[in-house]
């Protein structure tokens, strides 16, 4: 890819995996746009690059806000008139624990929270793929990275995390859709499990660094060969749904 020209949005970015994707897209001269839903922790993050010497751009962005993903669409078309990467990365994590430990039982299950996590982590990336790939068809030329969990992998289903397994399973389903779509028009979709990530979700115990979370994402972001479309990859190698 011909760096300088490449717009690349990603979305939670003011900590966390989001924020070292931003940064690891930026180092490599991309434009990027961080996203955040709080002004104030955007312009924090923005800044925190910055003092690395990476200018990045920064929109809020509430991904379940109709509202708010359609005006980021309208800015994006006005100010760079293209998108070409799209890391769809915002994500919670609700289901309630115990003693440390993940509830286990469907049985205990709040509805309430699978409802909210889906909002956020499927129809989050959804409302975002649908309002942007209008501007990547254009330009004939996207990337999507749906950022997912090997807690959603249906090869691996287990019990817990209601609300987060499902949003992430079917995440992974949309990936399959859109890059089913897309095949034709040099528009890859790919998801992607970071593994393990020491951050605010994944807690300090956790085995492995933001950088190396990242590192799989900027991967699949910058894949020049449009043969590999809708997989689900960690560490770089293809993984089973
Ligand atoms: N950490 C892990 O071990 C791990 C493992 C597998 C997959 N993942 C996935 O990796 C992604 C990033 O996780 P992380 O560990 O970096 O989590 P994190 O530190 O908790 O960061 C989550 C980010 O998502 C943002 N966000 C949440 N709801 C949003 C909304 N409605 N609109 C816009 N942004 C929103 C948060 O913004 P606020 O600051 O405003 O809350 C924050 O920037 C998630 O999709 C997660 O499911 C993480």
């Amino acid at each position: 890819m011909s760096a300088p020209d490449k717009v690349a949005l990603v979305t939670g970015a003011n900590r966390g995996i989001g924020l070292e994707v931003a940064r690891q897209l930026a180092q490599a001269g991309l434009k990027v746009v961080l996203t955040c839903r709080d002004d104030k922790k955007g312009k924090q993050a923005q800044q925190e690059l910055a003092s690395a010497g990476l200018a990045v751009d920064m929109r809020t962005l509430d991904v379940t806000s109709a509202d708010s993903v359609r005006d980021l669409a309208l800015y994006l078309r006005k100010q760079y008139g293209r998108l070409d990467i799209l890391v769809n990365n915002a994500g919670i994590m609700l289901d309630r624990f115990e003693d440390g430990q993940p509830v286990m039982s469907i049985m205990d299950c709040d509805l309430d929270q699978v409802r909210r996590t889906m909002e956020t982590n499927l129809y989050g990336a959804l409302s975002l793929t649908k309002e942007l790939l209008p501007l990547m068809k254009e330009n004939h030329f996207g990337r999507i990275v749906n950022v997912s969990s090997g807690l959603g992998q249906i090869s691996e289903m287990g019990a817990g995390y209601t609300g987060y397994r499902l949003s992430k399973a079917a995440l992974n389903a949309l990936t399959c859709m859109v890059a089913d779509e897309l095949s034709s028009e040099n528009i890859i979709v790919n998801a992607c499990c970071p593994g393990w990530v020491r951050t605010d979700m994944g807690g300090k115990n956790a085995a492995r660094s933001v950088e190396e979370g990242a590192d799989t994402i900027v991967w699949l972001c910058q894949s020049a060969d449009g043969s590999v479309s809708g997989k689900l990859f960690r560490d770089r190698e293809e993984q089973p749904w």
